[in-house]
């Protein structure tokens, strides 16, 4: 009697599974983006939400859950219901917020199924429109001169921001003053208004400023120049040689959702990096998204658990911890 009630229960649900997965999305998905509203990731996952809505045949709404270099959004998508309608879009916080956060409320890789790589970018060293300096190699200069009285804003420990400003410090032998905030978009309003000295923000989140003149554009931190802002020389060719920063970003379900459910999401992100007006605007703005053998679940597992490895002693060496 047992072994078939219990058939019909697995039967049940592994039928009930593949319903939801045919029928799936019923509904609105929400993808959370957990850094506020007006950054660099919330631009990047309002375009991805924007092409991949028509592709899955629902919305694909953005909600912007800020907090602890990423890890409250990150913790909210971890401990959703695993039924594919709720996504976390972020980048290398997830590799480093567990050696930042001590009493992480997730784990980056066992709490979520990935679903694929979407973007990687450089960030750009910008300042105040009226900060002295008039080259990358006369801000090292001013900072390594002025110190602690530079305010380095970014988007919370473990943050795209705080790392570059943790490499940057380390690159300069020169220790600034942190201001963190709860994304660079809100970091950005207080720059242009001169509250705030120096950023290292990426660079889809700087370059209409720079171009407007609201803020001062130094230095890019890839490996060449970004097409987006050629006139800005790479941190490398500009006195910091050998330092490159490059930001990636990767699409994740909580852990258990269904196989049917991953591999729609994974067709749809990569639907979506086909998307003409995804790949124009991200290339206005010195964004690249990845190829389609990169939107894929194992090469996203493989890229985390790369970044993990090299970014934790880094982290340790540093000696910086968050709080939550
Ligand atoms: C960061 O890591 O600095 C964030 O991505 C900035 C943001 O998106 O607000």
């Amino acid at each position: 009697m047992w072994k078939t009630s219990a058939a019909i229960a697995i039967a049940a649900a592994f039928s009930g599974n593949a319903a939801t997965a045919q029928t799936y999305p019923a509904r609105p998905v929400t993808m959370v983006m957990p850094y506020a509203a007006g950054g660099p990731g919330d631009t990047l996952a309002r375009l991805l939400a924007q092409s991949m809505t028509p592709v899955l045949g629902q919305q694909v709404v953005v909600e912007n859950i800020g907090g602890a270099g990423g890890s409250v959004g990150s913790a909210k998508v971890a401990s959703s219901p695993p039924d594919g309608y709720n996504l976390l879009m972020i980048h290398i916080s997830h590799a480093t917020n567990p050696a930042l956060y001590p009493r992480l409320k997730y784990d980056p890789v066992k709490d979520y199924e990935p679903i694929g790589l979407v973007v990687d970018l450089p960030s750009a060293f910008v300042a105040k429109k009226d900060l002295a300096p008039k080259s990358f190699e006369e801000l090292v200069a001013y900072v390594k001169a002025t110190g602690e009285k530079v305010n380095y804003s970014h988007a919370g420990i473990g943050s795209a921001s705080h790392l570059c400003g943790l490499l940057f410090a380390d690159a300069i032998k020169t220790k600034f003053t942190n201001v963190a905030y709860r994304g660079t978009g809100p970091a950005m309003n207080d720059m242009m208004g001169g509250q705030v000295d120096v950023m290292c923000d990426q660079i889809v989140n700087v370059v209409s400023n720079v171009e407007a003149g609201t803020i001062k554009g130094y230095a890019t931190t890839g490996t060449e120049r970004s097409a987006a802002l050629p006139n800005l020389p790479t941190a490398a060719e500009a006195g910091l040689p050998g330092f490159t920063y490059k930001v990636w970003y990767g699409l994740f379900a909580p852990k258990g959702t269904p196989k049917p459910i991953v591999d729609r999401l994974v067709a749809a992100l990569n639907e979506a990096l086909k998307d003409k007006t995804l790949r124009d605007r991200m290339a206005q703005l010195g964004a690249d998204p990845v190829t389609p053998e990169r939107a894929t679940p194992s090469a996203l597992a493989a890229h985390l658990t790369s970044e993990i490895a090299k970014w934790t002693p880094i982290i340790k060496a540093a000696g910086v911890t968050g709080t939550q």
